[in-house]
């Protein structure tokens, strides 16, 4: 059941307020993100597009907690996460799914899933060993469970990563390029295991990607980034309707809002270009 259906007030709603981020290697200054703001709903499936080394990641590394911002601020359920003067802390609430992957290969796939809960969530291994069965039943991988990680295809390794998100019941899932090396059949099976994910919990999803087919496919909200530094240069709101299956990649809306994504994103490409041949001549 999900937050809302249940009476709670739903969880994971991100405000991201006027984040500036610097690196500062060596005293070589880096702006990475420059002012961006952006205002995430609990439930959201929030799509982060733009070019390369425009700032997408040192975003997300921000709500996950990995490493602070220069300026501004970003909040939580209206808690204040972090701010230039509060550095962020990792927590089991923001779940983070990279895109090389991260299972432990010495362990099963129960194991894997079941890692997280029992060792940092100190839950029983017999509570965890249920809940993962229930989990992988409702995933559609039971059948698994035994299997070590190079044992599965790369599609399961993918759909066991989420699963093992999930068990922590997060309150948001940040997921970076997580199916940016998968051929394109495979791709289409994780989208519909993600979707599918994303239809039972409603849990608030920042997702980054190259793959603007992708981005709407699975997107509530695209928002396409400008070159570096980042800031927020267009929002699409995918007026698609959930549940979506592969029917929706000929509607005359879904090919609507990719033409824009393109225009924006190939506006914003060029840009990135000149910049990189300013800094080469
Ligand atoms: N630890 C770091 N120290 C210094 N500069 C960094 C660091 N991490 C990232 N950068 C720089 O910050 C900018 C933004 O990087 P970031 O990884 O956030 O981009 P991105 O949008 O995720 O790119 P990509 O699409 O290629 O993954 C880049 O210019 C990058 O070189
Ligand atoms: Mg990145």
């Amino acid at each position: 059941m999900n937050a809302s259906a249940s009476g709670m007030s739903p969880r994971g709603s991100i405000s991201i307020r006027e984040v500036t981020k610097i690196y500062d290697p060596d005293g070589a200054k880096v702006l990475a993100v420059d002012n961006c703001s952006m205002e995430i709903e609990a439930g959201e499936f929030c799509v982060l597009v733009g070019p390369s080394g425009c700032g997408k990641t040192t975003l997300l590394n921000a709500i996950a907690g990995f490493h602070g911002i220069t300026t501004g601020e970003i909040w939580l359920d209206g808690e204040l996460l972090c701010s230039g003067a509060r550095t962020p802390s990792p927590g089991a609430d923001r779940i983070v799914v990279f895109q090389n992957g991260a299972l432990f290969p010495w362990f099963t796939v129960l194991e894997n899933v079941t890692f997280g809960p029992v060792v940092q969530g100190g839950m029983s291994k017999a509570e965890a060993h249920d809940r993962a069965r229930t989990m992988l039943g409702q995933m559609g991988l039971m059948g698994i469970e035994n299997n070590y990680p190079s044992e599965i295809s790369s599609g399961m390794r993918r759909r066991v990563e989420i699963a093992r998100a999930m068990m922590n019941d997060p309150r948001v899932l940040l997921l970076d390029e997580p199916f940016r090396a998968m051929d394109a059949l495979t791709k289409t099976v994780v989208h519909q295991f993600l979707l599918d994910v994303y239809d039972k919990s409603r849990k608030t999803v920042f997702f980054i990607t190259h793959d603007l087919e992708e981005a709407i496919f699975l997107g509530s909200k695209v928002y396409i980034m400008t070159t570096r530094p980042a800031r927020i240069k267009k929002v699409l709101d995918v007026d698609i309707p959930r549940p979506r299956d592969f029917r929706a990649l000929s509607s005359a809306t879904y090919l609507r809002l990719k033409q824009e994504c393109i225009e924006a994103v190939h506006e914003e490409a060029l840009k990135a270009f000149k910049a990189g041949e300013r800094e080469m001549a």
